[in-house]
């Protein structure tokens, strides 16, 4: 069922890389000579077609995006070896990847295949992947689909785009640059964030914070994670999904707002020269909706993880007045390169099953996307964070920005605002669960 409130938009290409535009009735006129088993040239059945270009071509397209390791784009592509094991041709590792729960493609925070998809493709695949007849409608295969299979289309243009004043030059293979950017005058809400990746061969992922003052807008080298004085607003890594605001919510735009974007590179292309002008485009109004929207942090700093030791922690957050009635509807759960998993919870004061306020089952520190959730908390009920390290190190690692320091973090978006409520006052203020 179509989520009335929060609707998250699937295309990295509405995202802004328009330069590669996903080509669903073009890529039927690529065949190419199977190269495993099948021998000879094919195209795709038009269904496989159709499901492979709405929901794998955001990432897997000719040449690969966002670090998916090959293209889906021809019948050649799915015939050939794959990456993984050369002896498997990739249509059959396909087939272990879209029903593998652990490692699912799509990968969260993106809509599994739905029974019907998975009955096409099983069907395909154990028929030993035929070769279709070539002629498709044009169908609407690379329609923008929500996460309940329904068309998407963002009503919004965005109107703002947050850019650095110069491209930054990369020097070496890893970095984190910053710049600072300063909105236009006048009060505004924002509706959606979308990222604008420049170079997708270097950019690994970005943060959009809230800075406390103008800083340049030439980037920088810079230290990597939100923090104390710069809380987070949204961010992006490698297949994550716009943020559109609830239709009565905005993050609130003003003469205080200073925006700080911070950037993580990572030239393993091996890329010469690289540059990147890499930001954001955001969809504004004057029209100021009903409420104010924000970004807190439950979880907990009082993490300590001995050495060579799984440690499973559950941090507890009693929900105050000041919270009361509040709606939470995006997640980003936060934990740096030892976390197993983290999930969110939020258990009803009265009883009752739990309701996932976002979940990561298996944490990958290259892969943090957003997740929509929905979850409107109440006075006395308990925010429940359970994070999971595996230490394999000989030293104890500790809480700490940098990435050799962990985290336990859930980033949630809520409205209406709580007003002089510091981001990570839950982080803050939790304790060990009972
Ligand atoms: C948001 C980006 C994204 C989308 C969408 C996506 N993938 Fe992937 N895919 C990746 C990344 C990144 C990897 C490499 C990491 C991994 O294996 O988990 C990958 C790996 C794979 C692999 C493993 C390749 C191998 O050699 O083992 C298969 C198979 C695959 N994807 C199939 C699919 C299919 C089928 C779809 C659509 C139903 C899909 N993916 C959608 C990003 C994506």
């Amino acid at each position: 069922m179509r989520n009335a409130v929060i609707i998250i938009a699937w295309s990295i290409v509405a995202a802004g890389c328009g330069t590669h535009p996903i080509g669903a009735t073009a890529t039927l006129t690529r065949d190419g000579g199977g190269a495993m088993g099948g021998g000879g040239g094919g195209v795709l059945p038009c269904d496989v077609d159709a499901i492979l270009a709405g929901h794998c071509r955001q990432c897997h397209q000719d040449p690969p995006l966002f670090g998916s390791p090959m293209p889906l784009a021809t019948y050649a592509d799915l015939r050939g070896p794959s990456k993984s094991a050369a002896s498997v041709p990739v249509f059959e590792r396909l087939h272990a990847r879209v029903h593998d729960d652990a490692r699912p493609m799509p990968p969260q925070p993106y809509a599994r295949l739905d029974a019907s998809e998975l009955a096409t493709l099983d069907a395909w695949i154990a028929a030993g992947a035929p070769s279709g007849n070539g002629t498709c409608a044009a169908g609407d295969g690379g329609v923008v689909r929500g996460t309940d299979g329904g068309p998407i289309v963002s009503a919004c243009v965005p109107d703002l785009r947050v850019a650095p004043s110069a491209p930054y030059k990369m020097v070496t293979t890893e970095e984190y640059a910053c710049y600072g950017f300063d909105v236009p005058a006048g009060t505004r809400h924002v509706t959606e964030i979308r990222v604008h990746v420049d170079n997708p061969k270097i950019v690994h992922h970005i943060l959009l914070l809230k800075a406390p003052a103008s800083s340049s807008g030439t980037p920088v080298a810079c230290n990597p994670g939100p923090s104390f004085a710069a809380p987070m607003i949204y961010a992006w890594s490698q297949g994550g999904l716009p943020l559109v605001l609830p239709a009565e919510a905005g993050f609130r735009q003003d003469a205080s707002t200073h925006y700080l974007v911070q950037v993580h590179y990572n030239n393993a292309a091996n890329v010469t020269n690289p540059t990147d002008a890499t930001g954001f485009d955001l969809c504004t109004t004057s029209t100021l909706r009903k409420y104010d929207a924000d970004v807190v942090a439950f979880g907990t700093q009082a993490i300590s993880v001995p050495p060579h030791a799984t440690t499973d922690l559950k941090s507890c957050y009693t929900v105050p007045d000041a919270f009361d009635g509040r709606r939470f509807f995006g997640a980003f759960p936060h934990m740096h390169q030892i976390g197993k998993s983290i999930s969110t919870t939020l258990l009803r004061q009265g009883g009752g099953a739990p309701i996932d306020m976002g979940t990561e089952a298996a944490w990958d520190f290259k892969n943090q996307p957003w997740i929509s959730i929905d979850a409107v908390i109440h006075k006395g009920d308990v925010v429940k964070t359970n994070c999971v390290w595996n230490n394999t190190t000989s030293l104890s690692v500790q809480f700490g920005q940098n990435s050799e320091n962990e985290m336990c973090y859930s980033f949630s978006a809520y409205y209406p605002a709580a007003p002089s409520i510091g981001w990570a006052t839950p982080a803050t203020f939790s304790s060990l669960c009972p």
